[in-house]
């Protein structure tokens, strides 16, 4: 098999005439993405970031990332929405799911995440944790001025220059940041910080793939030089006039869907460390494409967890839904269920089998139900949890939900609809000039 695959058959029939009279508008987005003639073209540094990276750049990545391995046992990454997102979305999918309960080995810290919440008793609970521990910190704002991760790199500063001294601490201190705007920007200079920059031409959600992610990525362990290649491999495979285009074909199935009424998208996983994942691409087509009062809304659900819950309204409420599945499929180990003489629990006619082909039944069962119920079901299979595959796949939901902007009629790069909180919030809070 193809490292991802996306097979629509299952949602087709549910609109296969919008599906074909949205060809031209496919291709008219497409075209528009890649020529850079669209809304929010000063945005688009992302299209081409995976081969133009350079390797020099990733190297020093790794460089940086050593460093803070020898030197922390924690590492704690500040930011929020584009600028922590992707990376908490790999390092979940990479990391074992009881990795949290195991204590810190050398040169493999655990990373930790702040300023994504305004959480006090979040706050207080890390800096007790980190109390009297190795720790550094990786603080990541594109803007320089956004509250949250302010609020907590403050505190998380003061904390480790009276662990490590105020000189120490500089070295375990690493920036992300505009190249020269923003309150960070200014702080870091004056600190003397390591820092690296966001590109102008790339928005929060679509930087995963630059140091906000990579950085990170790095530090939890994982080769960021797969998860380059992974994306690289889809960047080629995405571009005109590819007429196996997945990007494409997915951008155009789920406009298909939305102008025949189906007005929200379930992303759904069955495995747990694709949880984040989840999180992280509700944020890519949320803030994309949810504006002008338009636009598919992103949900996410993890199964076969969720169908115990939220499975009732997916199968029999309102009909305005559609699934999207993520199947990995090769888990990376191998377990059975165990026979049982007594077979009290009425498991045996399962003895022998991988726990992954019951959940694979689960899949199947599921999607069989749903689209009987209603509910047209896309499916991506990804060959198996690793950083080429997920680097792929980042690529390919980026490059979907650009052309599905465009498809829709928005600019998918900018978020005006962010800044309404804030300008409440501060003007509840008194800050100067509100
Ligand atoms: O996608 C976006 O632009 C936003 O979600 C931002 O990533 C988020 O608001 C954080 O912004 P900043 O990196 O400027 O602190």
């Amino acid at each position: 098999m193809k490292s991802i695959e996306l097979n629509i058959e299952k949602a087709l029939f549910f609109a296969e005439k919008e599906f074909n009279a949205a060809k031209d508008d496919a291709r008219q987005a497409i075209t528009t993405l890649e020529e850079g003639s669209g809304a929010g073209n000063d945005f688009l540094g992302w299209v081409k970031l995976p081969s133009e990276t350079p390797a020099e750049l990733l190297d020093r990545i790794n460089a940086t990332a050593a460093r803070l391995q020898e030197n922390c046992d924690y590492v704690v990454c500040v930011g929020i929405g584009g600028s922590y997102l992707g990376a908490k979305a790999v390092n979940t999918a990479l990391a074992d799911n009881f990795e949290y309960y195991y204590a810190p080995e050398p040169k493999r810290p655990k990373v930790l995440y702040a300023g994504q919440n305004i959480g006090e008793e979040y706050t207080a609970e890390l800096e007790k944790l980190l109390t009297g521990k190795r720790f550094g910190i990786i603080v990541i704002s594109k803007s320089g001025t956004t509250t949250e991760p302010a609020i907590a790199f403050r505190i998380l500063k003061e904390q480790l220059e009276k662990q490590a001294g105020k000189e120490a601490a500089k070295d375990l201190i690493v920036a992300i940041t505009d190249e020269k705007k923003g309150a960070l920007r200014t702080l870091a200079t004056q600190e003397g910080y390591e820092t690296y920059v966001i590109p102008d031409n790339v928005g929060g959600r679509f930087s995963v793939l630059t140091p906000v992610g990579l950085l990170p990525i790095a530090v939890a362990g994982h080769d960021i030089k797969k998860l380059m290649a992974g994306a690289v491999e889809m960047e080629k495979s995405t571009l005109r006039p590819n007429e196996d285009n997945i990007a494409e074909t997915y951008a155009r199935m789920r406009n298909a869907l939305y102008r025949s009424g189906k007005k929200i998208e379930i992303l759904a996983n069955f495995d747990p460390k694709l949880h984040y994942f989840g999180e992280w691409w509700k944020q890519l087509y949320g803030e994309s494409e949810g504006k002008e009062g338009k636009g598919i809304y992103p949900a996410a659900v993890d199964f076969t967890t969720d169908l115990h819950s939220m499975g009732q309204w997916i199968q029999e409420g309102e009909r305005t839904i559609f699934e999207t599945v993520i199947s990995v499929a090769k888990p990376a180990v191998e377990r059975r269920v165990p026979s049982d003489e007594a077979n009290l629990d009425g498991l045996n006619y399962l003895a022998g089998k991988r726990i992954d082909e019951v959940n694979k039944m689960a899949e199947l069962g599921t999607q069989m139900a749903h689209v009987d119920g209603g509910v047209p079901n896309m499916r991506i299979v990804i060959e198996s949890l690793d950083e080429h595959t997920l680097g792929g796949l980042i690529y390919f939901f980026e490059k979907a939900c650009g052309i599905s902007g465009y498809m829709l009629g928005v600019n998918p790069f900018n978020q005006p609809g962010v800044e309404a909180y804030k300008k409440n919030m501060f003007t509840l809070l008194k800050k100067p000039g509100y």
